[in-house]
């Protein structure tokens, strides 16, 4: 029997399973491919983190089932953290919850607010569970495309298409996710942008949903919360992570915080589907966001550095590419001579010229065709290594 299951149709196979079927092949054959592709942090974690989770896991106290809002101190340290950072006040008890990273978070809410048919403003480019998690919870989404009018600024387009989307949605929209610094174009937006979207959601009822995952992983200006507009709480979530911070993607830990209701309801759903993250986990991120921040501006040092060699390189190599000001991502248009051929036959070609593997832009979303994404996840010397390749990679093209 063929399975027809309704929710896995909605979920298109793995868009980069095709670049990583050839990345495969080409290192079975023996090939040293350096991969940009994926956006999972490569340091570890700091030492005094991974301390404490050891000496927590020590007590058989830990071992039992954990809470699904997560237990207090962490809560209590997000709180510190929003003050600290951001200014914003937060009740550890009704206005922040703990999640098994922020992608968890994004998918249960998504399944605690959605009802069948509910339409849903997401960024287009994306990172997948902004629209997946709707599109898995029934919900349809409406894109945000990224781009629109070159005469006119990131913000006025973005709110040009939010007003389109809201005339243009029946039903009207129930929730736009918003995430910036963004992955993968690596847009920054600044406090006026969040008010203005803001006012504008109250006025239409519509809950924002943002991600700061790339908060703390700037290289200019600090990138603000939405929750430092004073009104945001009314409407709006915010979903906050440690695994870009603290170098811990592995560990599944993150937040959301904000307004009460969403909060209250992420909590009922997570009451049914899980127990919390490991308690030795949550007291290691208590640690984390508490304790000495020498760590966050190393790995920010490291991010620059990385950037700077790529982005000076390529742009060296003829391939004209924007400097992220934040973010583990360089979002680079394709290279002149290649502009039309799309972004996965272009990543196909890489890889097989260059042996230098590239995340297509089409992958995360139609409006992110003639870009890839490069993760700053490979370090500077193998960084130049790739730029070599690169390098007479499009010597020859030029010459063809
Ligand atoms: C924008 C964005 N949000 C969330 C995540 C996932 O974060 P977490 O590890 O907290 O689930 C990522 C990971 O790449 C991301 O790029």
């Amino acid at each position: 029997m063929e399975p027809d299951f309704h929710r896995i149709k909605r979920l298109p196979p793995y868009v980069f399973a095709e670049v990583n079927q050839a990345k495969a092949k080409l290192r079975q054959d023996g090939a040293d491919v350096i991969d940009f592709g994926m956006g999972n942090p490569d340091s570890a974690t700091p030492q005094h983190i991974v301390d404490k989770l050891v000496e927590a896991a020590q007590d058989p106290k830990t071992h039992r089932y954990s809470t699904s809002r997560g237990i207090p101190g962490l809560r209590r340290a997000l709180a510190a953290y929003y003050a600290r950072r951001f200014g914003v006040e937060l009740d550890p008890e009704r206005e922040a919850i703990v999640t098994l990273g922020s992608k968890e978070g994004l998918a249960n809410l998504a399944q605690a607010i959605t009802s069948p048919g509910d339409v849903i403003l997401a960024p287009n480019p994306c990172y997948p569970i902004h629209s997946f998690g709707f599109i898995m919870a029934g919900g349809a989404i409406r894109s945000l495309p990224a781009g629109g009018d070159p005469s006119l600024s990131f913000r006025e387009n973005f709110m040009a298409a939010l007003e389109r989307a809201v005339a243009h949605s029946i039903p009207k929209p129930l929730a736009v996710v918003l995430n910036f610094p963004q992955n993968p174009t690596a847009q920054c937006v600044d406090l006026d942008f969040y008010g203005e979207v803001v006012e504008f959601c109250r006025r239409h009822g519509i809950y924002i949903l943002s991600d700061i995952a790339y908060a703390e992983i700037y290289f200019g200006e600090p990138p603000p919360s939405i929750l430092q507009i004073p009104s945001a709480k009314e409407i709006a979530v915010e979903f906050y992570s440690l695994s870009k911070t603290y170098s811990m993607p592995g560990w599944r830990i993150g937040f959301a915080a904000g307004n009460p209701t969403l909060i209250a309801a992420l909590a009922r759903i997570k009451s049914y589907v899980d127990y919390g993250a490991f308690t030795p986990i949550q007291v290691a991120a208590t640690a984390a966001l508490n304790g000495p921040q020498d760590c966050v501006d190393q790995v920010r040092a490291l991010y620059r550095e990385r950037r700077d060699v790529l982005v000076e390189g390529l742009n060296k190599a003829g391939w004209a590419v924007p400097t992220p000001e934040a973010t583990m991502f360089v979002w680079a248009p394709l290279p002149t001579a290649f502009h039309n051929m799309g972004s996965l036959a272009f990543s196909k070609l890489l890889l097989e010229e260059a042996q230098v593997a590239v995340a297509p832009g089409v992958g995360f979303g139609e409006y992110g065709e003639g870009y890839v994404r490069l993760g700053l996840v490979e370090n500077t010397h193998r960084t130049r290594q790739a730029l070599r390749g690169v390098r007479s990679f499009l010597s020859r093209a030029d010459v063809g």
